[in-house]
């Protein structure tokens, strides 16, 4: 019998790139989300790109927080493991308003654990952030460095992998990976799914692609006075479908009866700048990407990339697409879908 997965959050950027690589690898998927920043058209598209597999996606518009209506779905559904990528995730947004980051991305999580508990469903996946990190002393960042979030958001991570690791020492029977994510960006190479944020984007690539379509005249880059090669900010960027192809890594990994609460960074392992990102999106898009330097964001840290060798060797996993790859991708898809998923079917 394929193996039931539950995805919170299934139909947002990270979940619906999951969910279809679920389904390619043969799982059956439940998807819970409430919509509150997404739309049902990525589970509807997802379901096209599955083909066959596409009818053995579900999906549920509910909150997590509901906790009748998640004791409902797991009464009337077996699940066998659940990955938990539902959240709020804007930083500034969580600076202005706290706790509504603390009340869903916490609430959310306990009423999920304790649906779960109810139901003997003890196997788990969580999304995480490489946020935890904070200004991380040295890079690359290893599982093991100290937590240090530095933003309510942020802090909301830590806390839920605090949570997850005493349910797990108290119950052995739990078994638990928690995903640290860099920094996603991309899309599914059909361009029929990727990022679309609501309202102004926060994050260097869609709004650098929003420049690039006309929607915005330039893009600040803030900050060019950093210790790096060309003064801007390093990350780590990872192609959407190679962190979705992790959560199917992770998932095989829960079947290791040994495995107890377990922590992996999800990278690519290599850093590049913001220039060196404005520079790959011009070439993939053929645009001139209008520039404004500013000044530094407060709270960005100077050079932050993923030690990847513990997910290579635990979970098989690494990250295969380049940098160039990542602005294909989401130039195809800025191009197909003009509006994000308000555009018609490309
Ligand atoms: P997203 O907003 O596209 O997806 C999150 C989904 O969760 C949305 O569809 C939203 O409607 C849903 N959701 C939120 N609260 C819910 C609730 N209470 N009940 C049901 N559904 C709810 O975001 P994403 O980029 O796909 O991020 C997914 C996860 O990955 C989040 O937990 C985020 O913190 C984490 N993460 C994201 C990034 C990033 O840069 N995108 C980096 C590190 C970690
Ligand atoms: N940047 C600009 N201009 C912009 C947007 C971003 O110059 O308009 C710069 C930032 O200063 C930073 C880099 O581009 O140097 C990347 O910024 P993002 O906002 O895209 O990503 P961050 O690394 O700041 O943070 C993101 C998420 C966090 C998450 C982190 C690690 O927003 O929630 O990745 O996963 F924790």
């Amino acid at each position: 019998m394929p193996e039931n997965i539950l995805v919170t959050g299934g139909a947002g950027f990270i979940g619906s790139h999951t969910v279809l690589e679920l389904l390619l690898a043969g799982y059956h998927v439940v998807v819970v989300d409430n919509l509150n920043n997404s739309s049902g058209a990525s589970i509807r598209r997802v379901k096209e790109l599955a083909g066959e597999h596409g009818d053995n996606l579900h999906f549920h518009e509910l909150d997590l927080r509901d906790k009748p209506a998640l004791q409902k779905l797991f009464t009337g559904t077996k699940i066998d493991s659940v990955i938990h990528i539902a959240g709020l995730k804007s930083v500034g947004e969580s600076m202005e308003k706290p706790l509504m980051y603390y009340n869903n991305n916490i609430i959310g999580a306990i009423t999920l654990l304790e649906v779960m508990d109810a139901h003997g469903c003890k196997s788990l996946i969580v999304s995480s952030s490489a946020t935890v990190y904070g200004w991380p002393k040295e890079v690359p960042c290893r599982e093991d460095f100290p937590v240090d979030a530095i933003n309510p958001y942020g802090r909301t991570k830590p806390v839920v992998e605090e949570m997850c690791r005493d349910v797990q020492r108290a119950d052995q029977e739990w078994k638990i990976i928690l995903l640290r994510y860099f920094n996603p960006v991309g899309a599914h190479q059909s361009g029929y799914i990727g990022e679309h944020p609501r309202g102004t984007p926060n994050n260097l690539m869609p709004y650098m692609q929003q420049v690039a379509v006309g929607k915005r005249p330039a893009l600040t880059v803030f900050g060019d006075d950093y210790s790096t090669g060309d003064g801007t900010c390093v990350r780590d960027y990872v192609h959407v479908v190679d962190l979705a192809r992790g959560h199917v890594a992770a998932l095989r990994k829960l079947s290791d009866p040994d495995i107890g609460c377990e922590v992996y960074n999800l990278g690519s392992g290599k850093g590049t700048s913001v220039l060196e990102m404005v520079a790959a999106f011009e070439k993939a898009s053929g645009k001139k990407i209008p520039l404004v330097m500013a000044g530094r964001r407060a709270g960005d840290g100077e050079i932050v990339y993923a030690s990847t060798e513990k997910a290579e060797r635990e979970l098989n996993w690494k990250a295969e697409y380049s940098v160039e790859d990542m602005c294909r991708d989401q130039w195809n898809w800025a191009m197909n879908n003009p509006d994000g998923y308000e555009s018609p079917d490309p």
